[in-house]
């Protein structure tokens, strides 16, 4: 016997997506039950993205959960490219007409939604083992092992698969009736977390013949950065001063250092472009990861996360309000076009700057000529700027 559960959209995931979603469903009046295998601790820890667009940053202080973020937040009004030796600014703010992006780190919204969600009551379950879907077609039901070993079945009108990479929802629809499309990198990021003060004040994307290097920040005492590498690299056998040097090599020039420091966090980041289609299957409806994947390069990831439940969210509301079902029966091709958009700017962010083992020395050169012309002409600097602060939410 399993103990069941009724609420009207299940989501699977705690992440962005999924808390997201649940918030915006509460604000409409929607019920929702949360189901994630990880604990809250481990979710509210987890170090991953950094940067969230405009859009990202209004949609939470709008609906009430943006306060420590306006207070705690870095507001970055442009970034830099590093490339042969010198830094070229690209202005943000300028280009496109005052947007900007925020540095505040994804486990902070993520803490910031919890307690907002725990606040008004929601039903979240942590640390909900062997999640399974069945039924997606007319009945959807989840079935699930909770914190406390007891088997239970979660029905509901919906199921939001926002359960991320590697989560049961992708799978769970028909075979037939999906297509994936995807490209795997030949290099992943070596992420580091360092106690120092900031090198710059805006963040660094720089290309170099060693390769790529990221830098950016946390706040005024922790920096964090990143530099391309092999996927199957060891973090055990970097040591500090291995670190230090090969990040220090990829942003030389004009006498500009990174400032050093105790390094506490290195982790290894793959890269991948993944997109599912169509996102939806009877009333299941994927969200975030579960539907797609962008290399790190852009800072989309997080943000497209959240703009896709903000396009489920309206659907779900007119169907609750109406019965109209034609923003649930479109969820798909509203997300897709903003989706596939952020996975050109991606892939394209990431081929500028990385470095190709199997490249030839044209095109090293072509790479250089198109970092000029990005940081030279006004309108493809705004090309970048344009889609680095997030087209507005539709
Ligand atoms: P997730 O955050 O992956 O959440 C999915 C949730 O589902 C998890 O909590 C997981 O525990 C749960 N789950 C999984 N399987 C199950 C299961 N079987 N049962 C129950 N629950 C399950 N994006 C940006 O926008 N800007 C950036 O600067 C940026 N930088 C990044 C840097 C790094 C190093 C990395 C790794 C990612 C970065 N991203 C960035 C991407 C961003 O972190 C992700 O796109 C984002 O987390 C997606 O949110 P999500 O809610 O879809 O999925
Ligand atoms: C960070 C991560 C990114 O992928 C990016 O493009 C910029 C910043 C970060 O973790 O700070």
């Amino acid at each position: 016997m399993s103990r069941e559960i009724r609420t009207q959209v299940a989501i699977i995931g705690a992440g962005p997506a999924g808390l997201m979603l649940s918030h915006l469903l509460h604000l409409a009046g929607i019920r929702t039950v949360i189901l994630d295998r990880r604990s809250r601790e481990q979710i509210e820890t987890t170090i991953r993205a950094g940067v969230l667009e405009q859009n990202t940053v209004d949609l939470m202080v709008e609906t009430g959960v943006g306060e420590r973020l306006k207070r705690e937040g870095f507001n970055h009004h442009g970034f830099e490219f590093r490339f042969a030796g010198e830094g070229r600014r690209i202005d943000l703010h300028g280009l496109t007409g005052g947007r900007s992006v925020t540095v505040y780190p994804q486990h902070e919204v993520l803490k910031d939604l919890i307690a907002a969600r725990l606040e008004a009551g929601a039903d979240i379950r942590f640390e909900a083992a062997d999640v399974r879907i069945d039924d997606i077609a007319s009945s959807p039901t989840i079935r699930f092992t909770d914190a406390a070993g007891e088997a239970c079945a979660l029905k509901a009108d919906f199921i939001a698969g926002c359960d991320g990479s590697y989560g049961p929802s992708r799978d769970a629809m028909p075979a037939g009736e999906r297509q994936d499309y995807s490209r795997v990198y030949p290099f992943a990021w070596f992420g580091i977390l360092a106690e120092a003060p900031p090198s710059a004040e805006e963040l660094i994307y720089a290309r170099h013949d060693r390769g790529f290097a990221l830098i950016s920040t946390r706040s005024p005492g922790v920096q964090r950065m990143y530099f391309q590498c092999d996927p199957a690299e060891n973090p055990d056998q970097w040591s500090e001063d291995r670190i230090w040097t090969e990040l220090q090599a990829r942003v030389e020039g004009g006498g500009f250092r990174l400032k050093e420091g105790p390094i506490f966090q290195k982790n290894v980041v793959p890269m991948r472009s993944y997109v599912r289609e169509p996102m939806q299957s009877g009333r299941l409806f994927l969200a975030g990861d579960a539907a797609h994947t962008v290399p790190p390069t852009g800072a989309k990831g997080l943000n497209l996360a959240v703009a896709d439940v903000f396009v489920l969210a309206r659907g779900f509301e007119r169907f609750y309000r109406s019965g109209a079902t034609e923003g649930l029966d479109g969820y798909t091709q509203t997300a897709l076009r903003r989706i596939w958009r952020a996975q050109h700017f991606s892939w394209w962010m990431t081929s500028m700057l990385h470095r190709f083992d199997d490249a030839s020395e044209f095109d090293r050169r072509r790479q250089l000529a198109e970092l000029d012309l990005v940081t030279s002409s006004p309108s493809a600097a705004r090309t970048i700027a344009e889609n680095y602060v997030g087209m507005p939410l539709v």
